[in-house]
């Protein structure tokens, strides 16, 4: 499942997970939390002094309790990607093709683990190309802008959905294939049954 930022999609993709009884995984915490590592870890977030460094970090990803865990070094960086620093620069550090090689061969391996609802920007075009469940859940930038703010969140949605669509390692795009699913105009629920329609037609339901 890939979108952009405040398409509603993690929320769509925990429901549909919760209702298959599969796995949630958010890819946007993985990269956040490699920026959260470099922002805390790095002199500069130059692509050439990242792409050094990322290459001697010890990066792990592992499903537990039916949620994934991930770990930088040791340090888990999930309680801290939400901050304002991270959201600022997590596009640019996305941008950076040893961070997202990295990231693609754990989340590849994360599938073999378990059956997977997987929400990202590059998911159906780069990290599961063949699978032919493929959703793109997308929404007005207005509406998308009007939500984080509802959330009480600092976000720079526009300036993240300009460089994930204008990076030159797998941009965010809707996949070959993919279901797009435009949420406006929708609730939560419309949408997740929305997915569930789409699966249950390809042979997937609880
Ligand atoms: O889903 P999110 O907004 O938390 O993602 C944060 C950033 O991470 C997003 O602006 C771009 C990047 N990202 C990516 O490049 N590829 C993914 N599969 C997921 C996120």
């Amino acid at each position: 499942m890939d979108g952009p930022a405040a398409s509603g999609k993690s929320t769509v993709a925990r429901r549909i997970a919760e209702r298959l009884g599969f796995t949630y995984v958010n890819t946007g915490s993985m990269f956040r939390g490699m920026t959260y590592m470099a922002v805390r870890e790095l002199p500069s977030l130059e692509e050439a002094v990242v792409s050094q460094s990322v290459a001697s970090w010890d990066v792990k990803s592992w499903l537990e309790g039916g949620e994934m865990k991930f770990t930088v070094n040791g340090v888990d960086p999930l309680p801290y990607i939400r901050d304002e620093n991270v959201a600022k620069n997590v596009s640019p550090v996305a941008a950076i093709p040893a961070v997202r090689l990295i990231l693609k061969n754990l989340q590849r391996a994360l599938a073999l683990e378990a059956p997977l609802v997987m929400e990202g920007r590059d998911i159906g075009t780069s990290i599961f190309p063949d699978t032919p469940h493929k959703f793109y859940i997308d929404a007005d930038v207005e509406i998308r802008e009007r939500r984080r703010l509802g959330e009480g969140v600092v976000d720079s949605i526009k300036l993240r959905d300009a460089v994930d669509r204008a990076r030159a390692a797998a941009p965010l795009r809707v996949a070959e294939g993919a279901v797009v699913i435009d949420t406006s105009h929708m609730s939560v629920e419309e949408v997740t049954a929305a997915v569930l329609g789409h699966l249950r037609e390809q042979g997937i339901s609880a």
